[in-house]
């Protein structure tokens, strides 16, 4: 069997897990593996590295993906699409696995519609995914976000001043939510919940009158005000699949704390320093699973499905379920987050 491999969409911690484990896994059926470079990018251009066990050898605790990675859309003319098709067939590929979020495995899912054997994984730092309780990467991200919350304590208390801390999450503040309560936020913001920006600057004012003259807060990139439509864009260009780069709403809340408050108000970006670096063991373990379960999947012709994690079992779903809608934060774990507002 030729199996061809790729990663797609923005990167995430625990991907090169994920393509060791398929590869040591399917090397023991002597399967061939074609690494495809940039997603789905690499097919179009017929561009892909031999994946042997050497190739993968050493990347387990590495960043990034071996493979590179692009937010290509193959499905987005005919001309791409009949180019995607005439490759894989000429290829000789018999089977594709996709490592990527909902724009990666929307494609997974259309080509298995179209005759093509796909499995998914599934990946992104922002764990908004439906169909899996989480995915690798997030883990790494809200270690880093904790981290981040820590330090910024010590200085946003020294200088007697309010921190705003913005976030990855466009549709979904899991990052937010989760970062937020482990490094301890003074107030937490999320896409799913327009803020009042009276509110925040009351929790400010409530830490005051308990004598404590510093404030963390923090929000996702997709937070935003009651006031207005919808998130923060700083500017209006799309990616292939059609999405606004965010920014912009952390500046936005520390401009307005500072003059509601007249405390001093600094922002902070965390950016893509959330989606580098080193995978947590937990996140390495995870893509181990799901890669070795990615296998067994082809071991017995089941395809169009797509990896998840449900509890702590792996199992498989039908790619088209888990691709299908935003899996926004747990309203109950947000609540909990409040109780420490203040
Ligand atoms: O992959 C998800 C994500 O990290 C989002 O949280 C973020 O908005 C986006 O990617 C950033 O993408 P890019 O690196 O292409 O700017």
């Amino acid at each position: 069997m030729k199996i061809g491999i790729l990663t797609g969409g923005g990167d995430c911690p625990g991907l090169n897990a994920v393509i060791r484990a398929v590869v040591r896994a399917a090397k023991r059926h002597d399967y061939e593996l074609l690494g495809f470079k940039d997603g789905w990018k690499g097919i179009l251009e017929s561009s892909y590295i031999t994946l042997d066990r050497d190739a993968v050898s050493g990347i387990l605790h590495r960043g990034g993906t071996i493979l590179g990675t692009s937010r290509t859309n193959p499905l987005k003319d005919d001309t791409s699409k009949k180019r995607l098709l005439k490759n894989i067939e000429t290829l000789t590929i018999d089977c594709i696995i996709a490592i990527g979020g909902d724009d990666t495995l929307g494609v997974a899912a259309r080509l298995f519609e179209l005759g093509v054997n796909t499995v998914g994984i599934p990946k992104t730092i922002d764990n908004d995914l439906s169909g899996t309780d989480y995915t690798f990467g997030f883990n790494t991200a809200i270690s880093f976000v904790t981290e981040a919350l820590d330090r910024l304590h010590s200085t946003t208390e020294a200088h007697h001043r309010a921190m705003v801390v913005e976030v990855m999450g466009r549709h979904a503040g899991w990052i937010a939510t989760y970062g937020g309560l482990a490094g301890g936020a003074d107030i937490i913001l999320i896409p799913e919940e327009p803020f009042d920006i009276d509110d925040v600057c009351e929790v400010i004012r409530r830490r005051q009158r308990r004598g404590r003259f510093f404030s963390i807060i923090v929000a996702a990139e997709g937070a935003f005000p009651k006031a207005v439509e919808g998130p923060i864009s700083r500017d209006t260009v799309l990616d292939a699949f059609g999405h606004p780069r965010l920014g912009g709403v952390g500046e936005f809340i520390a401009k307005e704390v500072e003059k509601k408050t007249g405390v001093e108000t600094r922002h902070v970006v965390l950016g893509h320093l959330q989606r580098g670096g080193s995978p947590t063991a937990y996140d390495r373990i995870l893509g181990t699973r799901f890669g070795v379960k990615a296998v067994d999947l082809l071991l017995d012709g089941n395809y169009g499905r797509m990896v998840a994690l449900k509890g702590d079992a792996i199992v498989d779903i039908p790619l088209a379920e888990g691709t299908k809608k935003t899996k926004t934060v747990n309203m109950d774990m947000y609540r909990l987050t409040q109780i420490f507002y203040g």
